[in-house]
């Protein structure tokens, strides 16, 4: 959480750094600010509430200069007010720091620093950074930031800028994620490589609690000691535009429409011409595979729910136990893992601060990690043992819809891989459910293209206090997805279950008119389901059923029915998922809200 960006080059940095804060928004919006070394003057200014808000109170205003640093915010210390919106300042207003993390140490800091007569402006942990840079700068500012990172505890990404250092820019990182962008006479430094994708396409990852000096003519990275360290570079493939809003209202609403692509990336050039597959990026022996004993899931959010649907289809493929864990939970309860499990970490952002601890977690105790992310270089991918790209492109919506959509086509495909190797399932079979996906981004493109009567329903279902959504087998994790994207879109009290629990109590909740949406796509256990739409509509609700081309087993129980076209039973979650993202989108929308920023959110959760 906190978007973090600093530029020094030849261009105008406040359009860089603007530029760099619009993609990186995503990671909290409670305030935003910049600073800019005009002349010999570090010009700062910060507003509470969206970036939109700081643009319209700098417009008028002339900020020019060719270095800068900037800050998108959510709120830990203090409230998110201008007094408390990064950049903060030291007692002479020479210095500029925005940070990302907590400084956990920063009361005792910020008592010292009142003893010796600093004053303090902001309720922030990050302001102790600025004055602490005021004592100790004497012309080196790398030097300093160095010694800083010693004094703090926590996490921390920090970027620095010094009025008397005009080609320079000191950024430095702990368990936060950092990466530098690297151009031609102009360098930058960011949360994720969208701050600077405008700019260049070559990325270096920096590691834990390093030092980077950027400068117009190179990037020097350092350790705490002040060795220079090597690193990776690697080239970001994703395409601009792709992290552009391209004529759709809400970024969410064009990557609903991005998932036939999303898929198509996530399985292509993972399979051999044999149709069977080929993982090399697992980096495990076969025989290393066929030891596995059991596998563990582990993610947050909406990354879990594809975890769920994992665990559904790696069972039934590989005979192997799955257990799938929020992150959040896993390391405190003493998991039984070891050498021969399997840990997947799920995370489209590769940064979820829960995430990250699990998969640390189930290292120390030797068990094989996986990570399935859609970022290259984030954190998660460089700890893990091993990494699978989801292809899925650059998400700036919030709520993750293609990120989800190539997380599943990704979790299928290492579930058929581990059961191609083990031997579970014959080759055949492993072929004709690898022939199953390739057909799904044309099938969801086909349910893209119903969309017109869910719209319709959105408007309906606008005023709605509560939605109930029910699934069984892959359904109900689907059922839980199809819930949070509701509360987290449009603030509707909404909740999942497995349609065979509601008799156990949710049942309770329906009164006259309440909402259900049945996920009951034609499988084993329709008749089952049917049987639920029909209770919960005799005890008054408005049942919305999506069903499978030509099903016609609901239709009397259903108010509203959702078609999708026939696909195996496994794989429903490809196209049930959809009517549900784009109900949650629209109603939010209807409603009136920020369907992209949602009330309290971040995209990538960088605090535990
Ligand atoms: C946040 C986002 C969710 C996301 C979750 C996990 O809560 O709002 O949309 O599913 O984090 O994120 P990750 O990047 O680890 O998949």
């Amino acid at each position: 959480m906190c978007g973090i960006v600093g530029y020094v080059g030849e261009q105008q940095a406040l359009e860089v750094v603007l530029g760099g804060l619009r993609r990186l928004e995503y990671r909290g919006y409670d305030s935003a600010g910049v600073a800019i070394l005009s002349g010999s003057d570090l010009l700062v200014e910060r507003k509470a509430g969206k970036l939109a808000n700081l643009e319209k109170a700098i417009s008028e205003k002339e900020l020019a200069g060719t270095l800068g640093i900037g800050h998108t915010r959510w709120a830990t210390h203090g409230p998110p007010t201008d007094r408390n919106a990064h950049p903060h300042q030291d007692c002479a207003g020479k210095v500029a720091v925005v940070h990302n993390g907590t400084i956990e140490n920063f009361e005792v800091l910020v008592r010292g620093l009142e003893e010796r007569g600093h004053a303090r402006r902001s309720d922030t942990d990050t302001e102790v950074v600025a004055h602490l840079v005021e004592e100790r700068y004497d012309g080196d500012l790398a030097a300093t930031v160095r010694s800083i990172c010693k004094d703090l505890e926590g996490s921390f990404v920090l970027v620095v800028a010094h009025q008397d250092e005009p080609d320079l820019v000191v950024a430095a990182r702990r368990n936060l994620p950092l990466v530098i962008g690297l151009g031609d006479g102009e360098n930058f430094v960011g949360s994720d490589v969208t701050a600077f994708i405008a700019h260049t396409r070559e990325a270096r990852a920096v590691d834990q609690d390093q030092v980077v000096e950027v400068r117009r003519s190179g990037v020097v990275v350092t350790d705490l000691g002040g060795t220079v360290v090597d690193g990776e570079t690697y080239h970001v493939d994703w395409d601009t535009a792709a992290a552009e809003k391209g004529g759709h209202e809400f970024f969410m609403l064009k990557e609903i429409e991005e998932q036939p692509a999303a898929v198509r990336e996530t399985l292509g050039g993972r399979m051999q011409e044999d149709g069977l597959l080929h993982l090399d990026e697992l980096s495990m022996s076969d025989d290393d595979i066929r030891q596995i004993e059991q596998v563990v899931i582990i993610a947050c959010g909406s990354s879990y729910h594809s975890g769920l649907v994992g665990k559904y289809a790696i069972e039934r493929w590989c005979r192997l136990p799955v257990q799938v864990e929020m992150a959040s939970e896993f390391r405190y309860r003493d998991p039984v893992v070891g050498r021969s499990t399997l840990v997947i970490a799920i995370s489209q952002s590769g940064e979820t601060a829960d995430t990250l601890e699990a998969l640390r977690h189930a290292r120390a105790q030797k068990a094989w990690v996986l990570a399935v992310t859609n970022t290259v270089g984030s954190t998660v991918s460089r700890e893990a043992d091993a990494v699978f790209y989801t292809r899925g492109g650059p998400e700036v919506a919030v709520a993750s819809t293609k990120a989800v959509m190539a997380q599943l086509a990704a979790v299928y495909v290492v579930g058929l891989y581990l059961a191609q190797v083990r031997g579970t399932r014959d080759t055949d079979e492993v072929r004709a459910h690898l022939a199953d996906l390739l057909e799904m981004p044309d099938l969801i493109q086909e349910v893209l293209d119903r969309m017109g009567p869910v719209r319709q329903l959105a408007r309906e279902l606008q005023d709605a206090e509560r939605v109930l959504f029910l699934g069984r087998h892959v359904g109900y994790p689907m059922a839980l997805e199809g819930a949070l994207k509701l509360k987290e879109l449009a603030y509707i009290s909404a909740e999942g279950f497995p349609a065979g629990e509601i008799k156990h109590g949710p049942i309770a909740l329906i009164e006259e008119g309440t909402p259900v949406v049945v996920l009951a796509p034609r499988h084993a256990l329709q008749a089952k389901l049917v049987n639920n739409v029909q209770e919960v509509r005799a005890r008054g609700a408005r049942t919305i059923v999506i069903a499978t081309d030509g099903d016609e087993s609901v239709t009397p129980y259903a108010d509203t029915v959702i078609r999708i076209p026939d696909t195996k039973s496994l794989l429903t979650p490809l196209l049930t998922i959809v009517p549900m993202q784009v109900l949650s989108a629209e109603i939010a929308r209807a409603r009136g809200l920020d369907v992209d920023q949602p009330r309290n959110l971040a995209k990538s959760v960088t605090v535990e």
